[in-house]
């Protein structure tokens, strides 16, 4: 008994393990709020960085993404993450190594190097962000910064968060089989851009297109009606209002303390929920 609890407190410190373009880590303690305070199985299918379930500390969840070299990186973490981390400590911080390993396709490469390189990548690149071409190759520029890769403390605990964690890869319509009434999803997907589409390919060498932004609506009401409680992030538009109107939106102050003095004063973004 002693142990569990333990356990459980350790959880709670966990910090995701890369960068990612539209994390929600500052956004956490806000968003959670809004989410219901008792369910069985947490479902997160575009979990990105993970900063939201990480935060939140589900006892049983399913989290997955279409990247796959992403995906790739939670499923070694799980599995051995001393051995992601012996590979990282091998990875020479400079211009000439990052090319190289750039260079190197994911697929070529056994399982550990391939999430070493994933994680070494996202924190020496240029601002941490992924972007791969059309061939799926990583096309980020060098960012010469001079910090840790990993903190072997936060990587051992996400290798423990990840234990009772189903991780699933592909498109969100596929993975959420199995959610059922008495579970929750939390949805985060790419936000809708006026012109339809995000500005460049992140995250995936595909793009979520306004066509995408319709199958998910479509895919929520569809849980709604089968008793599933869900809570979708998603930006501040006409657009997404209009998708969601059965709903109850609520408008989040996104902004960042950096901004608190600049034009961005005023950002918000939405959260929708179904309960
Ligand atoms: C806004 S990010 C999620 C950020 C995450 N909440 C965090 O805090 O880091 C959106 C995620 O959706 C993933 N994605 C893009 N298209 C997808 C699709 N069709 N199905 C599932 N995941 C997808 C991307 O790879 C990306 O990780």
């Amino acid at each position: 008994m002693e142990q569990v609890t333990l356990l459980e407190n350790e959880y709670s410190t966990v910090k995701p393990f890369i960068k990612w373009a539209g994390g929600k880590q500052a956004l956490a303690e806000k968003l959670i709020q809004h989410f219901p305070s008792d369910f069985h199985t947490y479902y997160e299918p575009f979990i990105g960085g993970g900063s939201i379930f990480f935060s939140l500390s589900p006892k049983r969840a399913v989290i997955a993404d279409y990247n796959s070299w992403l995906v790739d990186t939670y499923n070694a973490i799980k599995k051995d993450w001393i051995k992601v981390a012996e590979i990282l400590d091998t990875l020479p911080n400079n211009k000439e190594d990052y090319l190289e390993i750039r260079a190197t396709l994911p697929e070529t490469l056994p399982t550990y190097k391939r999430a070493a390189h994933f994680i070494y990548l996202n924190k020496t690149c240029f601002r941490g962000l992924f972007r791969v071409n059309r061939k799926g190759m990583f096309n980020v520029p060098y960012g010469a910064y001079d910090r840790r890769y990993y903190d072997p403390e936060n990587l051992r605990q996400t290798s423990l968060r990840l234990r009772n964690t189903e991780i699933r890869q592909g498109d969100f319509e596929l993975n959420l089989y199995g959610a059922k009434k008495g579970d929750f999803v939390y949805l985060d997907p790419p936000y809708y851009k006026l012109g339809g589409h995000s500005d460049f390919n992140r995250y995936t060498d595909q793009q979520f297109r306004e066509n995408d932004q319709i199958r998910l609506a479509a895919l929520c009401s569809e849980l709604d009606t089968q008793g599933v409680k869900w809570a979708l992030s998603n930006s501040n538009t006409d657009f997404i209002k209009r998708l969601y109107n059965f709903f109850n939106i609520h408008e989040i102050d996104a902004r960042r303390e950096i901004n608190l003095n600049s034009s961005n004063r005023n950002i918000k973004e939405l959260l929708i929920t179904n309960y």
